[in-house]
C-alpha cells in the first residue's frame, strides 16, 4: 500500500494519476516533456488542429519539438508556406491531442498559437534541427500545390540550398490555457481537467475530476 497526497491509502499497483489530481497534471507534463526529447514516445507525434480557413477543423500530425512545463508552453516546426500557418496566423486557437496506447493514456491541451518566423525562438529552433529536418523546408514548389505526378517535387541537396530553407521555417509555440487527462482502466476509467489563468503561472487555477 502507498499513500496519495490527501492520504488515502490505495493499492501500489495502481499508478497515483489514478487517486490523485495533481499527479495526473505531472504525469500528462512528463509524458509531453519526454514526447520532446524521445522519438521512441508516443507523445513525439501528437496531432495539432486548427480553425480552417473556411471555418471548418483540420487536423494533422505534428512532431513536438519542445515542452516547458513551468511556462505551459510546447512547440512544433512547420513550413510557413503550409495551410496550417495561414490557419493559426488568422485564428491562433490550436489543440494538441496524443495517445500512449501502452501507458493508455490521452492529453488533450487547448491553447493559443505563436508563429515564430524571425526571431530569435526561430533562430534557435532552426539551428537544434538536423540537416535532415532542414531538407524538408526547401521543398518545390510549396507544401500543398497540386503536382502533375507523386514525384513532381524538388528538395534542395546543396549545403547553401538546404540553408535557404530557413526562409520557410516556422516555429510554433503553443500556450497551454486547458489540459485534460484521460486514464483508461477496466476498474474504471479516470478524466481530469486542469484550466491555467495567468500566462507565467504553471499552477492551474481550476483542477477538477470529469466523469468519463
Ligand atoms: C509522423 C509525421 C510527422 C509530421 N510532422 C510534421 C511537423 O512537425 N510539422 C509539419 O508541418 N508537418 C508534419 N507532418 C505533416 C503533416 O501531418 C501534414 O500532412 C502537413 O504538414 C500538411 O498539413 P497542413 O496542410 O494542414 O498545413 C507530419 C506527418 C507525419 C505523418
Amino acid at each position: 500500500m502507498a499513500n496519495d497526497t490527501t492520504g488515502r491509502l490505495f493499492e501500489a499497483s495502481e499508478p497515483a494519476h489514478y487517486h490523485d489530481l495533481p499527479a495526473c497534471l505531472d504525469t500528462a507534463w512528463r509524458m509531453l516533456a519526454e514526447g520532446a526529447t524521445d522519438r521512441r514516445s508516443a507523445f513525439h507525434a501528437p496531432m495539432a488542429s486548427s480553425v480552417g480557413l473556411d471555418g471548418r477543423p483540420r487536423v494533422r500530425v505534428v512532431i513536438l519539438r519542445g515542452c516547458d512545463p513551468a511556462s505551459r508552453r510546447l512547440r512544433f516546426h512547420t513550413d510557413r508556406r503550409s495551410d496550417k500557418f495561414a490557419e493559426l496566423a488568422r485564428h491562433p486557437a490550436i489543440a494538441l491531442t496524443a495517445y500512449d496506447a501502452a501507458a493508455k493514456i490521452q492529453v488533450r491541451i487547448e491553447g493559443e498559437a505563436s508563429l515564430h518566423t524571425d526571431d530569435a525562438v526561430a533562430d534557435d529552433a532552426w539551428d537544434a534541427s538536423r540537416r535532415f529536418s532542414r531538407i524538408c523546408y526547401g521543398v518545390e514548389p510549396a507544401p500543398g500545390v497540386a503536382i502533375a505526378d507523386g514525384g513532381g517535387f524538388r528538395l534542395p541537396e546543396a549545403d547553401d540550398e538546404i540553408n535557404a530553407g530557413r526562409a520557410h521555417f516556422a516555429a510554433v509555440v503553443i500556450e497551454a490555457r486547458t489540459l485534460e487527462f484521460l486514464y483508461l482502466a477496466s476498474a474504471g476509467h479516470r478524466r481530469a481537467r486542469f484550466s491555467f489563468g495567468d500566462p507565467a503561472e504553471a499552477m492551474p487555477i481550476e483542477a477538477t475530476w470529469l466523469a468519463p
